[in-house]
């Protein structure tokens, strides 16, 4: 990895990994999962583990609650005993869970390697541009929405400008707060998410507009600009974006009476071709509460429809919409082996791979979440 090419926020959360020991890199699994049990025993009250969906089974068993972006930071919010927050997730939901937990209290992500690449495609320069920008043109009173897979800086932006965090989960509500109070709305990183939630609301494509952050006043016209009421930032998930209308044609002939269902980070032909579209939890509770012998292609991280092919399993048929799986790359390197790591660096008084959001960007990107929590 060219350590020159990464944004400043890959760049410091890199340069603070901490990296798994050579003594925990080959345990035997039965190890493991003896050692992460014991460690998580001598620890009690005073560590709290938070599981997303799309962690592996070997770690999420481990995890006193699981839940998508958004439970998790309710979650994560109300927390007063535990010391420690071990986050088996990604950078930015440990960030989110930092700045909402006490001051006392710290957040350990397991492997701080384990980013989000579209978070990684809004850096907070860009966003300083990209609003100076629209001012030169007159378009100002923009109320910025950032999706909560974004640095803690995009959302403490956000929080200063009058501005809010949105998961999956809530994008609609989060939309109209925002359309209550700005004819404009700024959603970033994520523009199918933006997309899909508003189409869905109602609003045509064509006053939704793209902003490229790497062109001059984001590749736009002034005039297509001033007359949009959505700008979407020009960012994406790779995994969700792998899945295809094809994919579900070839579904729908394999399996004539099978329903789809797809996250809406997905394209919005994937999204508009699907029958369901929902966060992690909205995926779960749909499939789980089907009639029996239904048979459902589910569009998101493999590792989240594995899990609920296994668990509902005979009574309903669940696939992956990708034959090859769609896989998570960041999500997946928080293993066992570093969950048993930092449990243990715990009981030696060690705290490893910490994640802390400083000031002032932690109380902006406060605001900014509370606001969503309010709605929530
Ligand atoms: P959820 O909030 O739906 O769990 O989504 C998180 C995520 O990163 C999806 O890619
Ligand atoms: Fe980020 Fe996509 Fe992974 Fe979710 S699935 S954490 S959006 S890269």
């Amino acid at each position: 990895m060219d350590i020159q090419l990464l944004t400043d926020y890959e760049r410091t959360r890199l340069s603070e990994r901490q990296p798994l020991p050579e003594a925990f890199l080959r345990l035997p699994e039965s190890e493991l999962e003896v050692r992460i049990a014991a460690a998580r025993a001598a620890l009690g009250d005073r560590v709290v583990i938070l599981g997303h969906h799309y962690q592996r089974d070997e770690v999420i068993k481990f995890a006193d609650c699981t839940g998508d972006s958004l439970r998790l930071a309710q979650y994560a919010s109300r927390q007063e005993a535990a010391e420690t927050i071990v986050f088996c997730g990604v950078h930015f939901m440990a960030e989110s869970a930092d700045v909402l937990s006490g001051d006392r209290q710290q957040v350990i992500l397991p492997d701080l390697a384990a980013g989000c690449s579209m978070a990684d495609m809004a850096a907070i320069d860009q966003l300083e541009t990209c609003w100076e920008e629209m001012a030169s043109v007159g378009v100002t009173g923009v109320i910025p929405v950032t999706y909560i897979n974004s640095s803690a800086a995009i959302k403490g932006f956000c929080g200063e400008h009058g501005g809010i965090v949105c998961t999956s989960t809530n994008a609609a509500k989060v939309l109209a707060w925002a359309w209550a109070r700005g004819r404009t709305v700024l959603m970033l990183p994520d523009q199918h998410l933006g997309r899909n939630t508003a189409y869905k609301m109602g609003v045509p494509l064509d006053e939704m507009v793209l902003w490229d952050p790497d062109a001059p006043l984001g590749g736009l016209e002034p005039t297509s600009l001033q007359h949009a009421r959505l700008v979407l930032w020009k960012g994406h998930c790779s995994v969700h974006t792998r899945f295809s209308v094809r994919q579900i044609e070839q579904f729908r002939a394999a399996h004539p009476d099978g329903k789809v269902i797809a996250h809406p980070e997905c394209t919005f032909d994937v999204v508009q071709a699907a029958d369901e579209s929902g966060s992690t939890d909205y995926i779960i509770r749909t499939v789980t509460g089907s009639p029996e012998g239904s048979v459902w292609a589910v569009a998101t991280e493999i590792h989240l429809v594995n899990r609920l092919a296994r668990e509902l399993a005979p009574a309903r048929t669940v696939m992956t919409l990708d034959s090859l799986g769609c896989l998570c790359s960041t999500m997946v390197r928080v293993s066992p082996n570093h969950l048993l790591w930092v449990l243990e660096g715990l009981i030696d008084g060690e705290v490893r791979n910490r994640t802390v959001v400083p000031e002032p960007t932690r109380t902006w990107a406060r605001v900014a979440l509370d606001r969503m929590l309010a709605l929530a």
